[in-house]
């Protein structure tokens, strides 16, 4: 079988011989299509291939038309709102993610970013410790997990909110549950939000969720722009200067919002929750292992369309 890597942000090389190991390993081969920047060197590269292995490359229904022999794609990483589940359906494609493999490189991005915003994005001037603030986790799944993990080390409270998780798994954790999300914007000083895009998060955190924060306070996006609703987004910074927002996913407009509020506002240039040597080989590896098992075997754990 032919399996292609599709990255427009490639993985670390070791990364790359890993999956190349694992690949080969099993008789098949590897194609390799990196820093890609036109989307019909996409679609070329799709036309022969059984498989393929993408990080937030979209795979839309215009990708998977030029892949007719495409049998199985393997978003590695977690977040999928890059893929037409849709569409791979139609076409009996097995699509699935890697959960849990890049998570402990975002949590300690979130938790750099809350420190850089409070000494004042390294620059000169008094800051403020996150030692003895609270921090509320917005999804209490892999990441978010970790990120309260790592906060309450540092001598941070945690709350978290999630519908999906019972409140007796976080008290387990030593997490506050909040009854309502607006309770939590309420009490943290330090809101990390960790939910997909999906409809029911798109544009939902809005002016009457972040205008409630305390003062200082600080809201930290390590998951996607998407969720954030910009327009009352820059309605609330405008309002009140106090709050920041710190993103790893630049907003549609971030040049705007950096040039209207220098001091309470920073983007990192490029995604890069994900980038460290570990989340790469974690999660490229874990991706050819699935591919190579479901061709193997049939095994279609972490398969999303299901
Ligand atoms: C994810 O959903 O796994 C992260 O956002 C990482 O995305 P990336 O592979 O594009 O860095």
């Amino acid at each position: 079988m032919k399996i292609l890597v599709a990255t427009e942000k490639p993985f670390a090389a070791a990364a790359v011989n890993g999956i190349r190991g694992i690949v080969e390993g099993a008789g098949h081969q590897l194609a390799l299509l990196e820093k890609y920047t036109e989307k019909s060197q996409l679609l070329q590269a799709v036309s022969d291939v059984d498989a393929m292995i993408v990080r937030s490359d979209k795979v839309t229904a215009e990708v998977i038309a030029a892949a007719p022999n495409l049998k199985i794609v393997v978003r590695a990483g977690a977040g999928y709102d890059n893929l037409d589940l849709a569409a791979c359906s139609e076409r009996g494609i097995v699509a699935m993610n890697t959960p849990g493999q890049n998570s402990n490189a975002v949590a300690e991005l979130a938790l750099a970013m809350m420190i850089f915003m409070s000494r004042n994005q390294f620059t000169p001037g008094t800051g403020v410790e996150i030692k003895g603030k609270k921090v509320g986790i917005q999804a209490y799944g892999n990441v978010g997990r970790l990120v309260a993990e790592k906060a309450k080390v540092l001598g941070m409270e945690v709350m978290a909110f999630d519908p999906f998780v019972p409140a007796e798994k976080m008290i387990e954790d030593g997490v506050t549950p909040a009854e309502s999300l607006e309770q939590m914007y309420e009490q943290c000083n330090y809101i990390s939000l960790h939910i997909p895009a999906i409809p029911a998060t798109i544009g939902s955190i809005n002016y009457n969720l972040v205008s409630r924060m305390p003062k200082n306070g600080c809201l930290v996006n390590t998951a996607r722009k998407e969720v954030i609703n910009e327009a009352e987004l820059e309605k609330v910074l405008t309002d009140r200067p106090d709050l920041k927002y710190v993103t790893d996913v630049a907003a549609v407009h971030q040049a705007d919002l950096d040039a209207k509020f220098p001091k309470q506002v920073f983007a990192t240039p490029k995604k890069m929750g994900a980038e460290t040597a570990e989340a790469n080989i974690n999660a490229g590896l874990a991706a050819a292992q699935q591919i190579c098992d479901y061709f193997a075997t049939g095994c279609t754990k972490f398969q999303l369309n299901k």
